[in-house]
């Protein structure tokens, strides 16, 4: 059976893709920034802060130590920021990407050549509905997913010959307590549309599906033989974000999203 490496295992997304690898057979390793408040899952959780050069190099190195290889690599770990993208400060924004977008290059970058050498793997990401359009007062967020996404097309172009598979999965808002911050700086001129856009995202979050509806998804694309690109999780009208995007004229998309997100 394969061997799973899932970062931001502790709670959320990745703990329920952990639990479903974990029943289904797999070895799995899940990490957290602090593991010993994290005891209910059934897996090793290994310490593991995405953001640091440092931990990351400590925590593969432990795992490698200790297993020898990884078979599939999950970037899930992720946090969110609301506000409107003046609102957050280059130290905001850095705090993102350093998570969402760089927690992901680095642990990439740290286990690709174990996979290179194998000839074979697996790197799945874990992008969001926000990486295919703008999110109105979620647009750092949305940024970094964005980036995640031009990042993982291009390396599944160049790993495909060393037999290794990337993908992402694009959930839409899934019932977590997702770390979500606020933007540094508050402007008057935003608060209205900031307001009523994040009681949408926050009544979404609450009414989301369980976050097992990702992990189904996640365990699929570990079984398929030729995984695809993408693949999206959503409920009710998400389902109609990617294909609005693909055949829709922007200023249709931008009439849907300003309405759905009640904008002046
Ligand atoms: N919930 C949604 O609606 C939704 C929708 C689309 C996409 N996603 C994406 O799905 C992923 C998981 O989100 P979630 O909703 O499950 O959130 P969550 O419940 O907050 O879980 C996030 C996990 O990431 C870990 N984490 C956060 N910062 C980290 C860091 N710097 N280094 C290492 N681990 C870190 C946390 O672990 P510790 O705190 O224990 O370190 C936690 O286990 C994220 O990438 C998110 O963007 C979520």
């Amino acid at each position: 059976m394969k061997t799973v490496l899932i970062t931001g295992a502790s709670r959320g997304i990745g703990r329920a893709i952990g639990q479903l690898l974990w029943q289904q057979g797999y070895t799995v390793i899940g990490t957290s920034r602090q593991p010993t408040q994290a005891e209910t899952t059934p897996f090793e959780l290994y310490p593991l802060d995405v953001s640091s050069d440092e931990s990351v190099e400590r925590c593969v190195g432990m795992v490698l130590s200790k297993y020898s290889r990884v078979d599939v690599l999950i970037n899930n770990a992720g946090i969110a920021l609301y506000g409107a993208v003046e609102e957050a400060t280059v130290e905001d924004v850095r705090r993102v990407m350093e998570t969402n977008l760089l927690g992901v290059v680095r642990m990439t970058n740290a286990l690709l050549p174990h996979m290179r050498a194998a000839r074979q793997g697996q790197i799945i990401n874990m992008s969001s509905l926000a990486g295919l359009v703008g999110v109105p007062y979620l647009g750092i967020y949305a940024a970094s997913k964005h980036a995640l996404e031009g990042y993982t097309t291009t390396l599944r172009y160049e790993v495909k010959h060393l037999g290794i598979h990337v993908t992402l999965i694009e959930p839409g808002d899934i019932g977590t307590d997702i770390e979500r911050k606020q933007a540094s700086r508050n402007y008057q001129e935003y608060k209205r549309g900031s307001e009523s856009a994040v009681a949408i995202h926050e009544a979404h979050l609450q009414n989301g599906p369980p976050p097992e509806k990702v992990a189904a998804v996640a365990a699929e694309v570990i079984r398929s033989r030729r995984p695809h690109l993408r693949y999206t999780v959503t409920s009710g009208d998400e389902f109609w974000v990617p294909w609005m995007r693909r055949l829709l004229p922007d200023w249709v998309n931008e009439r849907l999203i300003r309405s759905h997100f009640r904008l002046e």
